[in-house]
């Protein structure tokens, strides 16, 4: 179809709803599961495996790679993003039952396979499918506390005739910098080198000179043949589809020098009528001291490779350690369980929110089928939002975190916007001046003390920058945060904006015109004044944390100042913040208005007026509302809420990147989700649990499922972006896993919606829902003691406590105590 410049995108792309039926597979809730099993899902959908220092990405066609701690610097097998075919590379193997030549996850081979399924669950995945009277299943999983993927591949023979079998492994070797390797080619090609001993193949490129460490490929059973050059086993014209060695059958036991080492094993074997074979494969990472690399010129150290290897050498200890995994996920996810007569909200509350929520905490934005694990590193404002999805689960990793975070900020109170999560050091190339991060850590430390009571955390000494001379008490750190602040006013007495705020993409400041330059790290033009009223709004929100925190230390005269600057900041917003209809977004380096309806375009942007009604400005006078009516009648469409409209048409050198994307897609008019369950916590504020509730299910994977085909991303995880409704395509996603969608989605649902909300005292208890909901369950961990709450609500409001009772008896307040370690208690809340 032509392109009609002109005409909305949904006048081009007929986007009901009903027109794109198609699911690729199903949930299993019971084994915490999302089976696919239509292998051409639209885009390839992943899990992860790890939880510590080993991880993969594993795709539903068996695609993707494996990396320790960081997926730049020690890549360990090869993966190339934005290939043809998509996602071609991976853990990969391949089955030669006499000539018929199959892949039991579908892909490389493509062959026809019957019965595929993909089962992506709590840090595994398994993968199968039949041909020709043979199944083939593959678990593959990290186990806990070890630094390697084990993979079992299960055959079995269905038929009446013995079957004579070959099968191949297939992994390509990454030579460890996942940058350097795709780019260094005049070195790279030469570096190559492996041993081979018994059935492990080893990959110890570099490991000659500064590096020590190796990695290796093992399987528990004699092979017929190996091969370790690529070339060799490919044929250097053929794609991983059609191997020269897998169709003919014959390994040629190949060892590499440089080019590109691979790892593949071939067995061969026998399965009579009915029989059941197995094999483990193990894929591990070794780090060996220097003095104990090698036990013979040029021959490595294998006894941690070998002991690693013998953990997983049985069927029995690898069922042991998979049964660890899941008593793990079963433990980490026990901590808020609902009970809900819709399974589509249930499943994402106790399975797929909170798992989504870890893997921000292992990968931040750094690495996903959309982040190539060399760009970005730990973002400081990420990496604290991010905590109020996992602090339930991992107390302590959080705490751990947020002293990383905070020995990053620099003694002004000012931040690095991102830091390296191998050296945990700020990284300034990346750009700063971002003046909404310093108070982000006002949020995550609030997060934290709420959950846990762990007031210690405060009086922890700090360094700033990294530098141990240069050190302070956290709870300075917070200070210099809120200080930041207030010594960063402009003309209207609010927060100038820096670089940017929370948009990445307004840069207000920047004026770039240059294509050769980064949008993020384009310097701020000097003599600017640009002021961001959603920084303001976070400065009242988290600035009344900071208050709280500072009175109960008793730092009383500090207490009443923040207060008063806070006060002051309401009047500036009062003052200088309404556009009329909704809450202005900024003033821009001229003094100018961003986001008002004296904009041509622009005119509304969802962030402030999200945050400012989070904050409580306009609940009181009537201005929550009409801004919230606004944003229901300018932003919001049937994909969720878009970021601002109308949408840039045109670059606006004074706003910067936003207005550089076609419209409805990322910040500029795009469903950036993450900023959706702002509206939806306004709305359960302001009373209307319907709104919010229908909000919510509009970006929930869940709830998108029957439209795979158009949604494109897993119907199990959020997605930073979704295409708004002035986009080619509305309704399409982009950029699933890790968003800080995940950590406000599950903040918002459970905190809000469901209304169960930690706070300094106890549990706070104030669900805002939809009317027609006769109540629900929720069964939370709370600093050690189970709460098992009932929510009726006979009288089908929205909102509103009518009635508490505790073990039996009633109570007056709707935060609940703190209970004794160890105990249980039934909570009835009637609304
Ligand atoms: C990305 C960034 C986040 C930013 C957002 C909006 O999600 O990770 O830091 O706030 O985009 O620009
Ligand atoms: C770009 C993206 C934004 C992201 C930022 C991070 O600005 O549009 O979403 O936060 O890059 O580097």
């Amino acid at each position: 179809m032509m392109n009609h410049p002109g005409t909305s995108g949904a006048d081009r792309w007929n986007n009901s709803k009903t027109d794109l039926k198609m699911k690729y597979g199903h949930f299993d809730d019971a084994a915490r599961e999302y089976v696919i099993t239509q292998h051409k899902t639209p885009w390839p959908w992943i899990n992860y495996l790890g939880n510590k220092d080993f991880f993969s990405i594993i795709s539903n066609t068996a695609g993707g790679y494996s990396f320790y701690r960081d997926a730049r610097l020690r890549r360990i097998t090869r993966y190339r993003y934005n290939n043809v075919p998509a996602d071609d590379g991976g853990k990969y193997f391949y089955i030669n039952d006499n000539g018929s030549v199959w892949s039991p996850g579908w892909k490389p081979v493509k062959a026809e396979v019957e019965d595929y399924s993909c089962r992506h669950g709590m840090g595994y995945t398994r993968i199968g499918s039949a041909r020709g009277n043979l199944r083939a299943d593959i678990l593959y999983f990290v186990p806990l506390g070890d630094t390697c993927e084990v993979q079992r591949v299960t055959l079995r023979n269905t038929g009446a005739m013995p079957k004579h079998i070959k099968l191949f492994s297939f992994t390509e070797w990454c030579l460890w910098n996942a940058l350097d390797d795709q780019t260094n080619f005049q070195r790279n090609f030469s570096t190559g080198e492996v041993e081979v001993e018994e059935s492990v193949i080893y990959h110890k490129t570099e490991y000659r000179e500064r590096r020590n460490h190796y990695a290796f490929h093992s399987v528990n059973s004699p092979v017929a043949g190996f091969d370790t050059d690529r070339e060799t086993f490919l044929g250097i014209y053929n794609g991983f589809d059609h191997p020269e060695t897998v169709f003919s059958g014959r390994p040629r036991n190949s060892i590499a020098h440089g080019w590109s080492p691979v790892a593949s094993h071939c067995l061969e074997t026998v399965l009579e009528p009915g029989e059941v074979k197995e094999y483990i494969f193990v894929l591990g990472y070794i780090e060996n001291p220097d003095n104990e690399k090698f036990i013979a010129p040029k021959v490595i150290n294998k006894v941690r490779a070998k002991a690693m290897i013998g953990r997983y050498d049985t069927s029995e200890k690898v069922d042991a350690a998979f049964a660890k995994l899941k008593e793990y996920w079963d433990s980490q996810l026990s901590v808020i369980s609902l009970s809900h007569p819709d399974p589509r909200l249930e499943r994402m509350v106790n399975t797929w929110n909170p798992y989504q929520c870890m893997a921000t905490y292992n990968f931040s934005r750094s690495t996903s089928y959309f982040e190539s694990g060399i760009g970005r590193g730990m973002g400081f404002r990420d990496s604290n939002q991010d905590l109020v999805g996992y602090v339930q689960m991992i107390a302590q990793q959080s705490r751990d975190r947020i002293i990383d975070i905070a020995s990053t900020q620099l003694n002004d109170g000012s931040a690095y916007h991102q830091y390296q999560p191998l050296t945990k050091r700020g990284n300034a190339e990346i750009g700063g001046n971002f003046n909404d991060d310093p108070l982000w850590l006002i949020f995550g430390v609030a997060a934290y003390l709420k959950e846990t009571g762990d007031w210690s955390i405060l009086d922890e000494m700090v360094p700033f920058n990294n530098n141990p001379d240069d050190a302070a008490s956290l709870f300075e750190h917070l200070r210099r945060s809120f200080m930041y602040v207030v010594n960063h006013l402009g003309p209207h007495g609010l927060p100038l904006i820096g670089r940017a705020d929370w948009n990445d993409c307004l840069n207000l400041n920047c004026f770039s015109s240059n294509p050769d330059e980064s949008f993020q790290t384009t310097e701020n033009q000097k003599g600017g004044q640009a002021e961001s009223l959603f920084i303001a709004a976070m400065f009242v929100l988290y600035g009344a944390d900071f208050v709280t925190i500072a009175r109960r230390r008793g730092e009383i005269q500090m207490a009443d100042e923040a207060s008063d600057h806070i006060d002051a900041m309401v009047r500036a917003v009062n003052e200088h913040g309404w556009d009329g209809d909704w809450f202005l977004r900024a003033y821009d380096f001229y003094g100018r208005k961003v986001g008002s309806h004296e904009n041509e375009e622009g005119k509304i942007f969802i962030e402030s007026q999200g945050m400012c009604i989070m904050a409580g400005i306009g609940l009181e006078d009537g201005r929550a509302l009409k801004a919230l009516t606004s944003v229901n009648k300018h932003l919001a469409c049937e994909y969720g809420i878009v970021l601002n409209n109308p949408a840039f048409t045109k670059y606006y050198l004074h706003l910067g990147e936003i207005s550089s994307y076609p419209e409805g897609y990322k910040e500029n008019a795009g469903i950036f989700c993450h900023n959706n369950p702002w509206i939806i916590i306004a709305e359960t504020l302001a009373g209307n649990g319907h709104r919010a509730f229908d909000y919510y299910s509009r970006i929930t994977p869940s709830y998108l499922e029957e439209i795979s085909d158009l949604h494109k991303t897993e119907p199990y995880v959020y997605s930073q972006m979704i295409a708004g409704k002035d986009a080619f395509r509305p309704g399409e996603a982009k950029n699933s896993w890790l968003t800080g969608t995940a950590s406000w989605s599950y903040y918002a649902i459970t905190q809000y919606i469901l209304g169960i909300r930690p706070d300094y005292d106890g549990l706070l208890v104030d669900p805002c829902i939809p009317p027609d909901w006769g109540g629900f369950t929720v069964r939370r961990k709370f600093r050690g003691a189970v709460y098992n709450i009932e929510i009726i609500n006979p009288e089908h409001k929205s909102k509103g406590v009518w009635e508490i009772t505790v073990d039996g008896k009633k109570v007056d307040s709707c935060i609940l105590p703190v209970f004794p370690e160890g105990t249980e208690h039934d909570v009835k809340i009637t609304m």
